[in-house]
């Protein structure tokens, strides 16, 4: 049985894209891209007639079916969320099983939120300009008219000139990755041709385009593997990026592959993003993007490259068949993430990222109160109804403990690993459902389990799980807390000694930290920021004196102690420096366009002090990320009507 994807209006039931090739030019100039995506088609069905793309904001200029020039093809109205449907009318109908060719001629515009050009002054190096890409969820159809749907999995080739050296999601054909930077030809000047394939079927989120002063360091790999793995990023973050990244990529990747099998992409490479970039990290295939709030120069922030590249098994190799099932690439991919650290470092790791998911699942329900169906790990998408809206931790937290629920009740990792396996193995390169998923799993423990299994998969409370909003789990899990406990002891004296009124009888030092690594600090001040009562604004100013969490370079560290203090009485002393921080008008000197950070901190800061917070986000809106300067603007109840596109 087949839904139609709520969020294209794509005919991909009745012919589906098979290859791409794209024929690009990167005009940093007039911010475009401009040329040709040539689709070939295989037809589903028989009496197929025409073809429907998914379009946002393209400027279409002409259309070709197997080479001759088409007059009739027509583009929809535009739906704010949808775009318009491009649709190509056949001149000769199509039985099932047979392909046809059909060249589009267009050119992206400003409105479209996938792609952000920046200005050089918004790089690192501050002398070139920048560009890449977002295409998750929904936005591939700003960058190329696509069948805009992850039940669509295609390959694709690309030729791309640029003036800047060019990185998509794909393996690099020429010039060379460890060859000269841009060929040798001059960077910012010479036009030079990037060609590139992706042989392995993505489905359209994934395709994804980077281009900048970008150079390239590879890693070592370990001995018998296939695939290679470097880092891409501006010169000047070079060094920093190699050091953060170049011990444990590959080992990690090594570490996937024994517990989900062969890494199919070839090429794993991480690529540094300058600081508008909305995500912590996208699993675009061969070519990771990530924040530069990653590089913390301590390699504490390395779980999300493990994130990353297990989406190469579940997302990029298992997908969701759209997104109403987007727990299935983000909740797997979490679980499995979680299982990593136990393996690659010890069960209290995966206990403690556990820990930290949890909180971020409380809020993330919290935060859809009003809306309880975003708080369903199934959502049921109406068409038109906006996937960027919904995005939360709900689908990563609700799906990672529902599948370490399940693993506990079937029996342990022992069991469960087998059939993770499995599940991999029979769906790898497929898109699919929850029911998909589900039915599976079944059919697995029918086959390989015991009936004492079966019975104990009937126990679960599947509609609870999947289906049903509230603010807690279905279930209460138990984590390993082991290094939990001490930053919660931390956090637990401080709370107690809230009503010593004279600071100098507080018995804390500087060196409370010392013990404590990045992720158990963000547990320390998360354990604080969950009590019932916040401390007294004297306590927060001895306690910032002492851990300088207010001036550290950890976001991660920095964000949490602003959610904390903006909810105290010391609020008010602390909302200008917050904002300070999140456009970069401080010390860091740039904005923390990571929408974990920035959307957060923007709506503490609202609620001390709503003029510096409009005001701020005003003044620096255009910095930001087209879909991060949405959401902050929904956050703030701010209408952008209008002003979208001018920055
Ligand atoms: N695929 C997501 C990012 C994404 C999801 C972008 C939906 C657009 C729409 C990526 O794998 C991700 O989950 N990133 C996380 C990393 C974290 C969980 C380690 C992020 O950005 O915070
Ligand atoms: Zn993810």
């Amino acid at each position: 049985m087949h839904e139609v994807d709520p969020t294209s209006q794509s005919n991909y039931l009745q012919i589906a894209t098979k290859h791409i090739t794209f024929d690009w030019t990167v005009d940093f100039d007039n911010k475009v891209i401009a040329g040709t995506a040539t689709h070939e088609l295989i037809a589903k069905i028989d009496e197929v007639s025409e073809v429907i793309f998914d379009t946002s904001y393209l400027h279409i200029e002409g259309v070709k079916v197997d080479g001759d020039a088409v007059q009739d093809f027509g583009l929809g109205p535009k739906h704010e969320v949808m775009g318009s449907a491009l649709r190509v009318p056949l001149p000769r109908t199509l039985c099932a099983g047979s392909s046809i060719l059909v060249e589009i001629t267009y050119r992206t515009t400003a409105n479209g939120i996938a792609l952000q050009f920046l200005e050089k002054e918004q790089t690192q190096g501050k002398t070139f300009p920048f560009l890449f890409s977002q295409c998750q969820p929904i936005h591939a159809r700003d960058l190329a008219p696509v069948q805009d749907t992850p039940s669509v999995k295609l390959t694709y080739g690309a030729s791309v000139r640029s003036v800047l050296p060019v990185l998509l999601s794909a393996r690099r054909i020429s010039p060379p990755s460890d060859g000269p930077a841009h060929d040798g030809k001059i960077i910012g000047k010479d036009e030079v041709v990037y060609w590139c394939l992706q042989p392995t079927p993505i489905p359209s989120y994934l395709l994804a385009i980077a281009a900048g002063n970008l150079q390239y360091q590879s890693f070592q790999v370990p001995d018998g593997k296939q695939w290679k793995s470097g880092v891409w990023s501006e010169p000047e973050l070079m060094d920093k990026s190699f050091w953060e990244f170049s011990r444990d990529t590959a080992r990690f990747l090594a570490a996937a592959e024994n517990l989900a099998g062969p890494y199919r992409f070839g090429v794993y490479d991480l690529l540094v993003l300058p600081p508008s970039f909305p995500y912590g990290g996208m699993e675009n295939p061969c070519l990771t993007f990530v924040t530069p709030t990653l590089l913390a120069g301590d390699r504490s922030l390395t779980d999300v490259v493990i994130h990353e590249l297990t989406h190469s098994w579940f997302g990029n190799g298992v997908t969701h068949a759209d997104a109403s099932h987007f727990w299935l690439n983000e909740g797997w991919t979490t679980y499995v993430e979680r299982v990593l650290l136990q393996i690659i470092h010890s069960p209290a790791h995966r206990g403690l990222s556990s820990v930290i998911g949890y909180k971020a699942l409380l809020d993330a329900l919290a935060f859809f109160e009003e809306k309880p169906k975003y708080q369903k790990l199934v959502i049921n998408f109406n068409y038109g109804e906006d996937p960027d809206s919904a995005y939360s931790r709900v689908p990563y937290d609700k799906g990672a403990n529902f599948l370490l629920h399940i693993e506990r009740t079937l029996g342990g990792l022992a069991v469960f690993l087998p059939y993770v396996k499995d599940y991999i193995a029979t769906y790898m390169g497929h898109s699919i459902t929850t029911e998909t998923w589900k039915n599976h799993l079944y059919a697995y423990f029918q086959k390989n389990g015991s009936e004492g299994q079966i019975e104990a998969l009937n126990g679960i409370n599947w509609d609870a799980w999947l289906h049903q909003s509230g603010l807690r789990l279905p279930v209460e899990i138990e984590y390993d807390l082991t290094l939990v406990n001490p930053a919660n002891a931390l956090a637990d004296r401080w709370y107690e000694s809230r009503h010593t009124t004279d600071i100098s009888k507080l018995d804390f030092k500087s060196s409370d930290l010392d013990s404590l690594d990045a992720n158990q600090r963000a547990v320390f001040l998360e354990r604080l920021e969950s009590c019932n009562e916040s401390l007294p604004a004297g306590h927060l100013f001895h306690f910032d004196k002492l851990y300088s969490f207010s001036t550290t370079l950890s976001a991660e560290i920095r964000f949490r102690f602003y959610t904390l203090v903006l909810k105290s009485p010391a609020a008010m002393y602390f909302v200008q420096g917050a904002a300070n921080w999140v456009i970069g008008a401080d010390d860091t000197g740039v904005i923390k366009g990571r929408m974990k950070f920035c959307r957060p901190v923007f709506r503490a800061m609202f609620k001390v002090n709503p003029d510096l917070t409009i005001s701020t986000f005003k003044q620096a809106r255009t910095q930001f990320h087209p879909i991060a300067q949405s959401l902050v603007a929904q956050d703030l109840g701010l209408d952008l009507t209008g002003l979208r596109g001018s920055g």
